[in-house]
């Protein structure tokens, strides 16, 4: 029996590209480069399933590609807003994520960015490195804390909830947050969350205002220059979902202005480019995309995509189909 011909976009970790090739004819990315529309749309010609990443821009335009021999996009990572889905139903693939098992991973992150961005840490570890510290003195890089602050949550999900959570029973905070659907005690469990109304609701109460809806579409821009406007002016803005939900040029100009407190951002709406505006102010802390960048985590995602592609060429359901 022929083994389905798979391709993965970028290298994924070792026991899951093991387990991939256990099982199917799989193709690497073995000097692991970013791959072009053109190899993408080689990639839908010739094999069963492509699996991309977040660096995969599989637009309307790619996925036209005549005669493919792709019948699913199995995503590594949760979101996919780099996946036009319609264009993806349309020519007859299957999409998949990876829910559930990034969320943990993720919610750590953003708070490491709101540590890090209140505290200071960023503009601490560059002076000290630099050889510029001058010793302590009680003026000397003061900060906020958490304890005590509103934590302002854009999009209620799994990865919102948990950073709820540890925000909460960890730090103390209070916890807003706006939601497309309305979200009852069940959901929230332990968690004492208000719900409000709209975005300008949240923005308008918190000192931190974080950021976990999914990217792309409505989303887009859904932070601008009037949403940032609505911030305190002593507020923090905190970005591990997608670039694009926030308007980087709007978000530099408000930083510039002094009308924000300061920016904690893991993603870019032209990633790998950073907007030359951020990198040139100290109050904002700047990851390279890391909120599910844990050797376990990542692993996790791998292995979901695993079974995904064994349901899907079981001729089952895949447990994360999108689409
Ligand atoms: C992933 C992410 O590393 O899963 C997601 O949506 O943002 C990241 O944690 C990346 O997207 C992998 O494709």
């Amino acid at each position: 029996m022929t083994r389905p011909r798979i391709l993965l976009t970028r290298r994924w970790p070792d026991e899951v590209e093991r387990a991939l090739s256990a099982r199917f004819d799989t193709t690497l990315n073995l000097d692991d480069h970013p791959l072009s529309a053109a190899e993408l749309q080689q990639a839908l010609r010739e094999h069963d399933a492509v699996l991309p990443t977040v660096s995969d821009r599989l637009d309307a335009r790619v996925l036209a590609v005549a005669s493919p021999r792709a019948r699913i996009l199995a995503n590594y990572g949760v979101g996919y807003s780099h996946i036009d889905v319609d264009a993806a139903r349309a020519a007859g693939l299957t999409v998949t994520n990876t829910p559930g098992v990034l969320t943990d991973c993720t919610a750590d992150l953003a708070l490491t960015l709101m540590l890090m961005v209140a505290r200071r840490a960023g503009e601490g570890e560059r002076e000290l490195r630099a050889g510029r510290w001058r010793g302590w003195r009680p003026t000397h890089l003061v900060g906020s804390r958490l304890s005590g602050k509103t934590l302002g949550i854009i999009g209620m999900g799994r990865i919102g909830q948990a950073v709820a959570m540890r925000a909460q029973h960890g730090f103390g905070m209070k916890v807003v947050f706006q939601n497309r659907s309305r979200l009852g005690p069940a959901q929230l469990g332990t968690l004492q969350a208000t719900q409000l109304e709209r975005v300008e609701d949240v923005l308008a109460q918190a000192d931190f205002v974080s950021l976990h809806c999914p990217g792309g579409g409505a989303n887009r821009h859904l932070i601008d220059a009037s949403r940032l406007a609505a911030m305190q002016p002593h507020a923090f803005l905190i970005n591990t979902a997608r670039g694009d939900v926030v308007d980087e040029q709007a978000l530099v100009e408000a930083l510039q202005a002094g009308r924000l407190a300061g920016a904690g951002l893991d993603v870019y709406e032209a990633e790998p480019q950073v907007h030359p505006g951020l990198l040139a102010l100290e109050n904002v802390v700047l990851l390279p995309h890391l909120g599910s960048a844990t050797g376990e985590t990542r692993v996790a995602m791998g292995m979901r995509v695993v079974d995904n592609l064994i349901a899907f060429f079981d001729g089952r359901t895949p447990p994360d189909k999108v689409a």
